[in-house]
């Protein structure tokens, strides 16, 4: 089947939900598609609590914020990028709660909180269930507009390409429907990637199970360049509950005051940090590491029972109720946490509205690197990030569309993938993606090593080029499709990992523990070989295997 729109979203997240609203109201006369590969509301985004940082008390200043990130970046941030972004919070802030955001408010202020990195309060939050709430009113203004068509359950499969003027554009995606048993080829001029992080890459992960990294593994494949991949954030408070869905205990804990001790009941972030709790991300999550070494202990805990009980229940209802439905009472007793992969700082080489290196091709959200996070986020700069790039690209992408036609590419062919509705495969895919997850945990997490990450980069090649060889021919199950994904992504973080010969922010190899401005304070840039999808050989195959 074809399909024609002005614009495709692929990603139903903060990103992909804000640009399609703003591009669906700049040109009502337009129609976009988002597509989402499982329900609307399922995104990391949904499941977002500390909140949106952004200068909005009279105490605080937009150098201060600028400071604070440029900081946390370790001398990796994009100043320039950083300043726009930061100078454009307020403003977006304002138009989500036109769009119907209720963040929380005591008389006609917003309640700020603190997060580790910050050097005042500025997280503008609901509760401690920001996200959702932001999901809630970014869908309803969607489903408000007549001209945006939701395609849920459908997930994007490989992006399309072609030649104009000699330079290598987009006109679409193919996608595959599960619920629907469809191919679907996506035409538009204008497609905007939006399809979130890699959190699933690694075993112990606070990102649900959409985030694969499908659209870097995708823009890669199409030609796009991807950047700054070996910086993973890990969350140094996720819940330890082994086998359970991953849940995190907000940052926003230790901004009201949380202590992390270690199972001896020792408070031990004095020995890493003046600022303790609220020392920079990669600080703590490292500093719970070496503790859990040490000590030989599965997890730290993090302490809020000194705080009042209706208190931490107000401020924190979901994470009281979800914790005591896990059998812990916050409100009594300590956390068991640990450190999870959160967080990717790179993805999509992208400029300030959000333009590939293919014309036409948009990203933004957590796929896009822009340069904002450097080599380590701030926290809660991540939606902020998100909602003011989707905002820039709907200001960029509608001026494309009025002065570009309709791609004129050759007929769909979607067929290519069909093989992947079968599901012969199934068991092979999922040790596959189990294998992997351990393997990217135990060899490239926290602290690295050249060897880990040599030995890491054998094993993944193998499994990559095993995918390769079938993907196109055989018949496999819908996994593949992550799979192939995932293996790309975790391809790519280790051989920038393995590039990086310094330590810097979330980057930490024992052979070079020091950081080495003189060589590496720059970018890490991959640039993809030219990818065809082999339209020949895949004939030939089919062919023969009948
Ligand atoms: P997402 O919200 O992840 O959306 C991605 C979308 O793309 C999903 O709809 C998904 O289904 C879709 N998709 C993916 N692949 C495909 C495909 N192949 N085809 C079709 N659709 C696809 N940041 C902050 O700033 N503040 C916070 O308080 C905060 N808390 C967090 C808490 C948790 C538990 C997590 C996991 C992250 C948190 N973050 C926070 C980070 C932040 O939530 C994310 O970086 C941000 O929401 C990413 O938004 P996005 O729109 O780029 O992607
Ligand atoms: C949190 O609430 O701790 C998450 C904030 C973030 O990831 O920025």
């Amino acid at each position: 089947m074809e399909r024609q729109y002005d614009f495709i979203v692929i990603g139903s997240g903060i990103a992909g939900l804000f640009f399609a609203q703003k591009v669906a109201s700049l040109m009502p006369m337009g129609r976009v598609a988002v597509i989402t590969k499982k329900s609307e509301t399922e995104s990391s985004t949904n499941y977002a609590q500390g909140g949106i940082a952004t200068v909005m008390s009279p105490t605080d200043s937009f150098e201060a914020h600028v400071a604070d990130t440029l900081t946390a970046g370790a001398g990796l941030c994009h100043s320039r990028v950083v300043r726009a972004i930061v100078k454009t919070g307020p403003d977006v802030i304002r138009k989500l709660v036109e769009i119907g955001v209720n963040f929380t408010a005591e008389r006609g202020r917003f309640d700020l909180g603190r997060e580790g990195g910050h050097s005042t309060n500025r997280v503008v939050h609901a509760a401690d269930l920001t996200g959702r709430e932001i999901e809630r009113a970014l869908l309803n203004s969607c489903r408000r507009k007549k001209n945006i068509d939701i395609y849920r359950e459908t997930i994007g499969l490989d992006l399309i390409t072609y030649e104009y003027r000699g330079q290598r554009r987009c006109g679409g995606i193919y996608t595959f429907s599960q619920a629907r048993r469809e191919f679907t080829s996506f035409y538009a001029p204008v497609t905007m990637l939006a399809t979130g992080g890699i959190g699933q890459v690694y075993y112990n992960t606070t990102n649900p199970s959409i985030a694969t990294g499908d659209g870097i593994a995708m823009a890669y494949r199409a030609g796009a360049r991807v950047g700054n991949l070996e910086f993973v954030q890990f969350h140094p408070t996720a819940l330890y509950s082994p086998g359970r869905k991953p849940f995190l205990i907000s940052e926003a804990v230790r901004g009201e005051g949380g202590i992390l001790i270690n199972s001896a009941r020792v408070k031990f972030m004095r020995k890493y940090h003046p600022r303790k709790e609220l020392a920079p991300r990669d600080i703590v999550a490292r500093a719970i590491d070496t503790e859990l070494k040490e000590q030989g202990e599965e997890s730290v805990y993090l302490d809020i029972s000194h705080r009042q009980s209706a208190f931490i229940k107000h401020r924190f209802p979901n994470i009281y109720k979800e914790c005591l439905r896990r059998g812990i009472d916050i409100t009594k007793e300590p956390i068991p946490v640990v450190p999870s992969a959160h967080y990717v700082c790179g993805g999509v080489k992208a400029d300030l509205s959000g333009r590939t290196d293919l014309e036409g091709l948009y990203v933004c959200g957590e796929s896009a690197f822009t340069g904002m996070h450097g080599a380590n986020r701030l926290a809660s700069n991540s939606l902020l990030e998100a909602v003011v790039m989707a905002d820039y690209a709907a200001d960029a992408a509608v001026p494309f569309r009025v002065n570009n036609k309709f791609p004129d590419i050759p007929p769909a062919d979607w067929w290519l993938h069909s093989s992947i509705i079968r599901q012969k495969e199934k068991v092979a895919v999922s040790y596959d993606r189990l294998f992997l997850r351990k393997l990217m945990s135990d060899f490239v997490g926290i602290v690295r090593s050249e060897e880990r990450l040599k030995m890491a980069h054998e094993r993944v090649k193998v499994i990559l080029k095993s995918i390769n060889s079938y993907y196109f021919s055989q018949p496999a199950s819908i996994g593949i499709v992550e799979l192939r994904n995932m293996a790309q992504v975790a391809d790519l973080i280790i051989r920038s990992a393995s590039r990086r010969k310094e330590s810097r922010g979330l980057h930490y190899v024992i052979d070079y523990p020091k950081t080495d401005d003189r060589h590496w304070k720059r970018d890490t840039i991959i640039k993809p070989p030219h990818f065809e999808i082999p339209f020949d050989k895949i004939h030939k195959r089919r062919k023969k295997n009948g």
